[in-house]
């Protein structure tokens, strides 16, 4: 008898120890900016998490915490001039779309990953069958080609002014191949704003989110994405997300 109660006490402290062991986890889970642990994942909060102490005695705000996807072969990669990719990072399923392109011959930017191609396609054909012929201008570009281009505008438009419109090395969607830049001959398939403002461009906005693409730097978001609006730059996310842009929020 005496046996037994020892081991009861034995277990229910295990038992406790393990229970205060996995609250502490919960409680660093909910509470630290970054946790690294779970392998090619990070935590943001958002910006909301400042102490505003305008003197009103206010319950704190926390915004809940999102999970960051930094794998770089994932659909779903965050990709900007904090969370970068790796100089030799390459997709290792490049393909090239059966689309429209606005130039002849095939280079490094006419691939984009399979799964991006295959959406591309569905969205261009969707595209077409409204009346609207779009062109694929740049899929894929490898680090060192960033690095040509962004290095490239640098000399021509100074630093801050580049800083608007183009990537570092590293921090370029288009090294993902889940990215592509589409135009219309109705602004001679220039990437510019003003292909925006166009039939072509309106149906793109209106249209991408059904097969997966959304506008990755859109008009009045430049404080968020930290580049110019660019009404031809479309990232694949997959799916998945239609509801964020088919719902009103
Ligand atoms: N123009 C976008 C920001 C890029 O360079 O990837
Ligand atoms: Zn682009």
């Amino acid at each position: 008898m005496k046996r037994a109660v020892v081991v009861l006490i034995v277990l229910v402290a295990v038992f406790a120890g393990l229970l205060s062991h996995q609250l502490g986890n919960i409680k660093a889970g909910s509470e630290s900016a970054a946790d690294t642990s779970d392998t090619g994942y990070e935590y943001y909060t958002g910006d909301d998490e400042k102490d505003e102490d305008s003197g009103v005695k206010k319950t704190k705000k926390k915004s809940p915490l999102i999970k960051v996807d930094t794998k770089e072969d994932s659909i779903t990669v965050l990709v900007n001039r904090e969370y970068r990719m790796s100089a030799d990072y390459i997709p290792a399923d490049l393909v090239v779309p059966n689309v429209r392109f606005s130039f002849y011959g095939t280079f490094e930017k006419s691939y984009v990953r399979k799964v991006t191609a295959g959406a591309l396609e569905k969205l261009f054909a969707a595209a077409e069958r409204d009346g609207v012929i779009l062109k694929a201008v740049s899929g894929y570009r490898s680090y060192a080609r960033q690095k040509e281009i962004y290095d490239r505008n640098v000399s021509s438009r100074g630093k801050s002014a580049t800083d608007l419109v183009s990537a570092k090395p590293g921090s370029s969607e288009h090294q993902t191949g889940l990215t592509i830049d589409v135009s219309s001959e109705a602004v001679d398939c220039a990437l510019e704003e003003s292909f925006g403002d166009t039939s072509d461009g309106k149906w793109l906005a209106k249209n991408c989110h059904n097969y997966g693409f959304i506008i990755r730097y859109p008009k009045d978001k430049t404080k968020i994405t930290g580049y110019s609006y660019e009404p031809w730059h479309i990232r694949y996310v997959g799916r998945s997300w239609r509801h964020i842009f088919t719902r009103r929020i």
